[in-house]
């Protein structure tokens, strides 16, 4: 999961909570759409579960934010769905992708390769069909009456939504023509979809009634066909288009793909044949492709490319599929879109250890499939290497959910009014000097203590469940403290009563006196948690774990050279410089002392004590390969720390001894060459007096 330096504070627009909470919903949506509609398990389900849990909670926080089609809503978002399944009688297959013309002949030249002498002289003939933005589905008519319509799933089972594709005016319940002359039962296969137009309608709506708006056609059209109510479901303008088939029992179904088409279309069912074109060779196709991405904008849906499928459905049967992906066929993807649009403004942000990030405003843009109001410029750099002028046509790219970018400024459409962005020299929001170290790219806020856009981050760090662990204490709370100004660093927390609390609108007697409490109880926290709490630029949770287990308090850590830092375990030179410059800075130094002064005294951590009899091994670094018998490599590396040694994953001239047990490989053989000592595993326990 991405977590983005400090989760923004802005000068104009309020980043916090809805920031990160338009951040879960598009990333829940990443992984919910390559699940759902892919197949593909890109993070572990434990993962996924925490952010849907992070996105759940905040959204309890803040009603008014949470998108009307949140994927909190969405059933089946994942995790347990409530409709039934539907096993697909021909699994829904998904394309593989060529993403320009050479792509596209490559494809063609593996087929032909693949069906050798019986690949036409003339070239393939293929069906170019535009590929619909929208959400798969399979239904399945039996008798001529639709009886089952079912979402992809995993490609062989999906979701059994019928009840709500009933509500689909644009799919028939039952289909044209005789009964004898259609197959027992049947596949088809299609796109459910909203119009541009009439989803630019719904949001009208909605925003006239002040409700959110839908972010794009596609999220809106995939939420609506999973809610419970089918009346929900009846309420949005959902669209279907038929583009293939799947199982056909019987009958004599058509024997190209341009035939299953003006088929599909006799029987009553929405076919988009106006955009559909039978061509031959490649050079055809990729003139089809140029001419489609062209015309896009004018189809009255959203297209995200163009599939080419062989025409024969015989050739179809030849080919059959590699993996989850028929040979015959492929999605030529559109270039991401890019739109021109005018840069208003930039903005800037400070986060929770003062990085200083610019984001431009634009002129809101619909492109890619989103309107688009802010794009990140990540840096000072950027802006001049993109030659931007506050006032500048600019423009913008966006593919698919990744965040708006801007290409480039057009600079021929200057008019002279474009201004020049001065980078500040000093933070916007407290206006203490900002720095920049040599080859850094970003540039920071120098008062981590005081500066308000800090301040508000580090007290939400600070109240965390891995940190302090203040119950009660969230972002709601900390802006209202810091509004009516009843805290000004964090050492004011401690200072903090009930009675004071107790005036505030949010808080009755009962819930400022359990904040207090909560506060009072993070008052001996472990030296770990607190210096994790702290914030100090590059240690995080485990280095503040190993930290205080190698120096036990906190006035060893604040004392400790650059030398001692860097004899331990995972601290190079560049964050021994970060918590060097942190506890040398005199802010901090003012700040300690009035934690101190408040009680606010970390629980010194054990520094684990040699044990007794085994032999000291500072400054020593022993390597385990091979398989080791009475113990696991974990085990043993840990066996070496407690008496003081490191434990390394390869062997250097600096290795002490390399333990090696049976099929220890190239380790082994590396250590004999430079000299250093291997022993095997009933020698390293004696020497540990393990026995
Ligand atoms: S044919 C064997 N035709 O694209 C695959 N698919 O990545 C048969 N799609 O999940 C699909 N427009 O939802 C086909 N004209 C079209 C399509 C189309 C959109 C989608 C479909 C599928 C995805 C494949």
């Amino acid at each position: 999961m991405p977590t983005s330096d400090p989760a923004a504070f802005s000068i104009t627009v309020p980043q916090g909570p809805e920031a990160r909470l338009r951040e879960l919903e598009a990333l829940i949506r990443r992984y919910d759409e390559l699940y759902y509609l892919q197949a593909k398990q890109e993070i572990p389900d434990a993962d996924y579960d925490r952010l849907l849990r992070e996105l759940e909670a905040l959204e309890r926080e803040h009603p008014t934010l949470a998108s009307p089609d949140s994927p909190t809503k969405r059933v089946g978002g994942g995790v347990a769905t409530e409709f039934g399944s539907a096993v697909h009688r021909r699994p829904m297959l998904s394309l593989s992708n060529a993403m320009d013309d050479g792509e596209f002949r490559a494809f063609d030249d593996r087929i032909r390769r693949f069906l050798d002498e019986r690949a036409p002289a003339r070239g393939f003939v293929y069906s170019c069909e535009p590929k619909f933005d929208g959400l798969a589905m399979s239904l399945t008519y039996e008798g001529g009456e639709l009886v089952l319509a079912a979402t992809r799933g995993d490609g062989t089972t999906g979701e059994n939504v019928t009840e709500n594709v009933f509500t689909i005016k644009d799919v028939p319940r039952s289909l044209r023509g005789s009964r004898e002359s259609l197959p027992r039962a049947f596949e088809v296969r299609g796109e459910v979809y909203i119009r541009k137009d009439e989803f630019k309608a719904l949001n009208d709506a909605r925003a006239a009634r002040g409700e959110p708006t839908f972010v794009n056609p596609r999220n809106t059209a995939a939420g609506s066909l999973r809610q419970l109510d089918p009346a929900m479901t009846a309420a949005r303008p959902l669209r279907f288009f038929a583009y293939a088939l799947g199982d056909v029992d019987g009958g004599s179904p058509p024997r190209t793909q341009h035939e299953v088409l003006a088929w599909l279309a006799e029987l009553g069912l929405p076919v988009m044949q106006g955009e559909v074109r039978t061509l031959t060779g490649v050079d055809a196709v990729c003139e089809r492709y140029r001419e489609l991405i062209d015309c896009r904008h004018e189809l009255p849906m959203e297209i995200d490319g163009m599939v080419v499928k062989v025409d024969s459905l015989a050739l179809q049967a030849e080919l059959g599929q590699v993996s989850r992906s028929p040979r015959w066929a492929v999605a030529m993807k559109f270039p991401p879109e890019e739109r021109s649009t005018r840069l208003l403004g930039i903005e800037l942000r400070v986060g929770r250890t003062g990085a200083i990030t610019p984001s431009a405003i634009l002129e809101p843009v619909y492109v890619g499939g989103a309107t688009v109001s802010r794009a990140t410029l990540h840096n000072e750099d950027e802006i001049r290497r993109k030659n931007l002028r506050i006032g500048d046509l600019v423009i913008v790219r966006r593919a698919g959910d990744v965040i708006p970018e801007i290409v480039r400024s057009i600079p021929e459409q200057r008019t002279g009014a474009e201004r020049e962005f001065e980078f500040p020299t000093a933070c916007p929001i407290c206006g203490s000097p900002a720095e920049r170290p040599d080859g850094e790219a970003v540039s920071r806020c120098s008062n981590p203590v005081d500066c308000p856009a800090q301040l508000r981050e580090a007290l939400i760090h600070w109240a965390a469940r891995n940190t302090m662990d203040i119950d009660g204490l969230g972002e709601k709370n900390v802006d209202t403290f810091l509004k009516f100004e009843l805290i000004r660093s964090v050492a004011d927390l401690y200072t903090l009563t009930a009675a004071q609390l107790a005036d505030l609108d949010r808080f009755a007697e009962k819930s400022a006196q359990n904040l207090i409490a909560a506060i009072d109880a993070s008052r001996t926290r472990s030296l770990d948690r607190f210096l994790f709490a702290l914030g100090i630029r590059h240690v995080g949770e485990r280095l503040s774990e190993l930290l205080a287990k190698r120096f036990g308090t906190l006035d060893a850590v604040r004392s400790a050279t650059h030398d001692e830092l860097l004899a331990t375990d995972e601290v190079g030179p560049k964050v021994a410089e970060s918590i060097r410059a942190y506890f040398g800075n005199e802010r901090v130094h003012a700040l300690l002392a009035e934690l101190d002064a408040h009680g606010v005294k970390p629980t010194p951590v054990l520094i684990a004590a040699r044990p007794e009899g085994g032999p000291d091994l500072t400054n020593q670094t022993w390597v385990f390969t091979g398989t080791l018998q009475t113990m696991t490599r974990d085990d043993a590396e840990a066996i070496v720390k407690r008496h003081g040694g490191k434990a390394s994953g390869s062997v250097s001239k600096k290795t002490t001894v390399v333990v090696a047990g049976p099929g220890s490989g190239s380790k082994e053989v590396k250590a004999r060459e430079l000299g250093v000592q291997v022993i095997d595993e009933p020698t390293f326990r004696k020497r540990l007096v393990l026995d």
